[in-house]
């Protein structure tokens, strides 16, 4: 471990939410409905059946919260664009109001002189796609691709980095093969094809982008979630069980985007359910991005274990370790290791570790107008150091944005997990910086050399 840690003068230091677990007003301004919205509103789906129809009300709230990632001294921030906000019906006609509270939320950022970094799509399809096939009709990537090129049209101007998408993994493996996620299917053999139009998506949303006015001004990349794969012991079978894990999770994504073909491990993992695909659309896939987003919240130690299929593996809990709310091990470590891997697997690609912190036992309530998270800042502490040393060892690491800004709707959790730097009083609207979100800005103030302490 360094003993200094001070990052470079251009590192971006941000904060990051999503449009559903924040906005509230999902329908306001003609709107259309998302499939989150139809997901959350079925009873059974989320915990308490919470839904994100108020959440953090950040749609009416927007400047205020903008003031706090200003108070806090935050150059960056990554938030996502609801697409049924734009295209009510996913396509066709334009909503100008949805646009127009986006444009006002991206000049109230540079008023106060943070980067924003949009994301096209964090999980809420708009459901008059999803009614027509959402990911498993080969259209969505012509969809997404129009989407898109309307965004980079009306804020190409002004916006630094666009990704495609967030953690497609998540919108798979949830979405189409466990089903907590919207649109809440079970089945293996959508979930290869959900996973390859995602990304046919990406390809057609980076292609379109080079031809507009927001390549001028912005980048482009993709975000996906890396969550590192150690073996429970040394026998070829849990050796055997960690590789298919890493390529399910790790690899699905990244290897057609970098290298334009899939691990051969989905075939062994998939069987009959997992599909040809053309060279095609491997060409789309395989776009050249100008940066990598990594989320990155934990490690997982696996063991082979024939009853859970597809992938014949078990996720062997590490007691010895603390464990956040989501029961996620702290493994600060892995994040040193996902970055160095990424670098060394697929070049010394520009990375923005784009999400990265922790649900905890934080107080309901601010007592005296402070609440206290020392949990939350020494996973922030460790995690930053982590970052510090793949920067160190070689990663071209650029920036860091803490997850979340708010205490917010984390999806089938409801309410009942808050990852927020920031406290939200749901009753009251009524936000409270935390102590993690006050040490977060001593160590941008200090460009990381107080991680050292
Ligand atoms: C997602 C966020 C989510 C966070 C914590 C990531 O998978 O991008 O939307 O709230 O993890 O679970």
């Amino acid at each position: 471990m360094s003993d200094s840690y001070r990052f470079p003068d251009d590192f971006v230091w941000g904060t990051a939410t999503s449009a559903y677990q924040i906005e509230g007003s999902p329908t306001a301004d003609g709107a259309g409905h998302s499939i989150w919205h139809r997901f959350s509103h079925t009873p059974g789906n989320t915990w308490l059946d919470q839904t994100g129809d108020i959440a953090c009300d950040h749609y009416r709230r927007y400047k205020d919260d903008v003031a706090i990632m200003a108070e806090l001294g935050a150059n960056a921030y990554r938030f996502s664009i609801a697409w049924a906000r734009i295209f009510p019906e996913g396509t066709g006609a334009i909503n100008k109001k949805g646009i127009d509270f986006y444009s006002r939320l991206v000049d109230e950022l540079l008023k106060r002189g943070i980067k924003p970094n949009v994301t096209l799509f964090h999980w809420d399809l708009p459901e008059a796609l999803d009614d027509r096939g959402g990911w498993l009709n080969r259209d969505v990537a012509d969809w997404f691709g129009d989407y898109a090129t309307t965004m980079f049209e009306v804020l190409g101007d002004r916006v630094d980095l666009w990704s495609t998408l967030n953690e497609p993994w998540v919108v798979t493996d949830g979405g189409y093969l466990s089903g907590v996620l919207a649109p809440g299917h079970s089945n293996l053999f959508e979930a290869p094809i959900a996973a390859h139009n995602l990304l046919r998506s990406h390809g057609a949303a980076v292609e379109r982008f080079r031809s507009t006015k927001a390549a001028k001004k912005g980048k482009i990349g993709i975000t996906v979630n890396l969550e590192p794969k150690y073996p429970a012991s040394d026998s070829p079978q849990d050796l055997a069980a960690v590789r298919r894990a890493d390529a399910y999770i790790n690899r699905q994504y990244l290897d057609p985007v970098f290298m334009g073909k899939y691990p051969a491990e989905l075939r062994e993992i998939f069987g009959e359910a997992w599909p040809e695909w053309s060279d095609e659309d491997m060409r789309l896939i395989k776009q050249p991005i100008d940066f990598l987003g990594v989320n990155y919240y934990t490690r997982k130690v696996e063991q082979y274990h024939p009853d859970f299929r597809p992938l014949q593996t078990k996720h062997v809990p590490q007691p010895d370790h603390i464990q956040t709310e989501t029961h996620w091990e702290v493994y600060p470590e892995a994040l040193t290791r996902v970055l160095l891997w990424v670098t060394e697997r697929y070049g010394k690609v520009p990375v923005y570790i784009t999400e990265n912190g922790a649900a905890f036992y934080d107080p309901p309530q601010a007592i005296d107008g402070r609440v206290e998270d020392p949990l939350r800042v020494e996973y922030f502490r460790q995690h930053l150091r982590a970052a510090h040393e793949a920067m160190t060892k070689g990663v071209n690491l650029r920036g860091y944005y803490a997850w979340s800004l708010l205490d917010n709707y984390e999806w089938a959790h409801g309410y009942s997990k808050r990852f927020g730097i920031v406290h939200v009083d749901y009753s009251t609207q009524q936000r409270t910086v935390k102590s993690s979100g006050r040490y977060y800005a001593s160590v941008i103030a200090s460009k990381g050399a107080i991680l050292a302490k």
